[in-house]
Formats: C-alpha cells, structure tokens, sequence
C-alpha cells in the first residue's frame, strides 16, 4: 500500500495555463486599476507602456526592438506575425506538438503558402533543427508547451539569416534565456510564466521584421486587429502604450504587478532558477518513480515549465490506453477533489501522461509536496482499474 501523505501543497495550482498567480497575490493588488477611465488617456497608456518598459528590461529586450500589447492573448500575437509578415520568401515550419501544428495548419490550410516545408517531430522529440534553411521565414514554438519539448537554446539559428524567425515563445519567455539576436519575432501571453491574466498578447519585433513590415504588403486582406503598419510606415503608437482596441485596465495592473514580482526574485536570472529548481524537484522524483517517465527523450530538451511525463509502469503493459487513460484520469481527478493538484492531465492531443506546470510562479515545495501524492493516487487508481 502507498501510504497517504499528509503533508498538502499550499497551492494546488499546477495548471499549464492559465498558471498558478504569483506567490503572495490577493486581489487587492488590482486597487490601483485605472478602471472606468479611457485606455487612451495618458495615464492609463502610460500604465500599458510600464508593461512593456518593465517586461523589456526583465528580459533583456534590445533597444531598437519595438514592443507592444496586442490582442486576443499568444494566439492573437502569432497570427498577426504571421499573417502580416509571410509570403515575401519561402517558411521553414517546424512542429513538434500541438501549438507548432496549430502554425503549420494556418499556413499551409489558411494563408495557402505554396513554398513550404513543414518539419515535424513526434510528442517528446524535436525536428532535425540542422535541417532547417535560413534563407527562408521559420516559424517555430521555443517551448512545446503540450510535449514538455524546448529547444536547448538558439545555436542552431544563423545570425547571418535572410529569413525572419518567428518564435511562438509564449510558454518560455521568463522562464528560459531566448537568445534576441536569433530571433526576430517573439511573442508571448500574460497568463503563462508570470500567471498573469488571458487575453492579452506581447509582440516584440526586431528591426529586420520591422523593415519586412514596411518594404512587404501580404496579398491577402487583414483585418483592422491585425494591422502593424498605415501607409507603408510602422504605426509606432501600437508599442507606445496605443493599443490597437480597447485593453482591460484590470489585467493591465496585474502584469505591471506580475513584473514588480519578477523583479523582486531577481528579474530573468531569479525566474529562470526558480523554473529550473521545479523541473530538478520533478526530475528526481521521475528518476526514482517506477510508473512514470519524461516524455522528452532527451534531458537538453526537458522543459523546465511545462513538465511532461508519460506512463512508464509495467503495469500498463498489455493494457490498452484507453484503460491506462482512464486510470490516470481518476488519478487525476482524485487529486483535483482533494485540492492537492488542479488541472495535471496531459494535454488532449498529447499522448496519456500527466503535465505539470513548474514555471516561476511555482513554489518549489509545492511541487515537491505535490509529488508524493501523486504515487498514492496513481497507486489508488491503479486499485480501481484492476
Ligand atoms: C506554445 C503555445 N502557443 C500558443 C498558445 C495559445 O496561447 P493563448 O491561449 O494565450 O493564445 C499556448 C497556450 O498554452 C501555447 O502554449
């Protein structure tokens, strides 16, 4: 028998999004929220700029990088990115879990670009990043949120690239170094590492996208929420704090209060070790567990936010997966009602696993409180399916 623990994690929110507030939050945080007033008067813009001023020195923005709040959250700042800025040259697409295949499919099925070559990795390993032709766009997601796949870092992108790279980094950024001179595009939500709101997305752009923006005109329409440029000229107001529609005052104050967090552990570095200090708390629980294992096949690739594990337990053997599915399933939701985990099932497309979130919001202990129970439920589980 597994013994029931006893000591209860003081947060069970291990959601990969939206992610568990940061340590300490209460709602009180949000009392000084320029509600009811326009988000086009000067202090509510300049509130929105804070935002970015804070996010760019948090993450080591260059100087001539513009970046500004977009809407409709990752989803929003990606497909603007993409629909904005490709078919100028041919893409490199690469996909390795769900989010990269929602990229591919809007290119190839949506945008209808003929000149492109999809590389793709089954859940838990990555494409042959050698393979990849930097004489043409790349888009690519930094972290696989849904396999727990990052790349372990930007070396394989050349600085000498006539393409732009389009990095999906929305389960990365403030978590993991991203290398802005490989990059040209990178975008990320509010409601991922820093456990901020939904809904709002972050583009920041190079000053190659930038000149792409205003020598290139896409043959396709783009509606207004998509817009970046007015006459052939960046609209710069977009990345001063003038926000292409109407933005909640509310999530605003909890970025800026998620970013005065950030700083208060140590801007990047403290985040990046926070993160790492989870997935090494999960790593050597999955190390010593005979039931479970990373579905990243190689430990350079494990991500430290979105940490996911497959079944690996002899009794799984010869069973079906949707009986093992259902097994983890109660695991899961036996957790859920006690309040000792929320939300650790792997992601629907994902293959049967859990997915446990150990971005900077985390607390350590929380996870390492969280891991015993995990053996007790899965254990428990395992009892009702037999
Ligand atoms: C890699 C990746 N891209 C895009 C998204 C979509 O993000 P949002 O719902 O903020 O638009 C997610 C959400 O989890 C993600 O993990």
């Amino acid at each position: 028998m597994t013994p029931r623990p006893t000591l209860r994690p003081a947060r069970p929110y291990f959601s990969s999004g939206p992610c568990a507030k940061r340590p300490g939050w209460n709602a009180s945080v949000l009392a000084d929220a320029l509600t009811g007033r326009s988000h086009r008067a000067g202090p509510a813009k300049a509130r929105i700029q804070e935002v970015s001023d804070r996010s760019r020195a948090i993450l080591g923005m260059p100087e001539d990088w513009k970046l500004g709040l977009v809407p409709a959250s990752d989803t929003g700042a990606v497909e603007l990115a993409l629909w904005s800025l490709l078919g100028a040259r041919g893409v490199d697409l690469l996909a390795w879990e769900s989010f990269g295949s929602d990229w591919v499919s809007d290119v190839v099925k949506q945008l209808a670009l003929e000149d492109h070559r999809a590389l793709t990795a089954d859940y838990g390993e990555l494409p042959d990043l050698g393979a990849v032709d930097f004489s043409r766009d790349v888009v690519f997601t930094w972290n696989g949120t849904t396999s727990g796949v990052r790349v372990p870092n930007a070396d394989w992108i050349a600085s000498d690239r006539e393409g732009l790279t389009i990095c999906d980094a929305t389960s990365a950024a403030f978590a993991m170094d991203l290398d802005f001179e490989k990059l040209d595009v990178v975008t990320w939500s509010w409601q991922k590492v820093l456990g901020g709101e939904a809904a709002h997305g972050m583009l920041a752009l190079s000053p190659r996208a930038v000149e792409r923006l205003e020598s290139y005109t896409p043959p396709w329409p783009l509606p207004k929420i998509f817009r970046l440029t007015k006459g052939g000229k960046l609209s710069s107001g977009i990345f001063e704090g003038s926000t292409i529609n109407t933005p909640s005052m509310l999530c605003v104050e909890d970025a800026v209060d998620g970013l005065r967090w950030a700083e208060s552990v140590g801007g990047l570095p403290g985040l990046i070790r926070r993160s790492e200090a989870n997935l090494a708390a999960v790593g050597r629980w999955v190390e010593a567990s005979p039931w479970t294992a990373f579905l990243a096949k190689d430990p350079a690739t494990r991500s430290c936010t979105s940490i996911c594990l497959r079944i690996d337990d002899e009794w799984a053997e010869g069973r079906d997966d949707a009986m093992v599915a259902a097994t983890v399933k109660a695991a899961t939701q036996q957790l859920d009602r006690e309040g000792i985990a929320f939300d650790i099932g792997s992601y629907r497309d994902a293959p049967t696993g859990l997915r446990l979130w150990g971005g900077a919001t985390v607390d350590t202990s929380d996870l390492e409180a969280l891991l015993p129970w995990l053996d007790w439920a899965w254990a428990e589980a395992k009892r009702g399916a037999a």
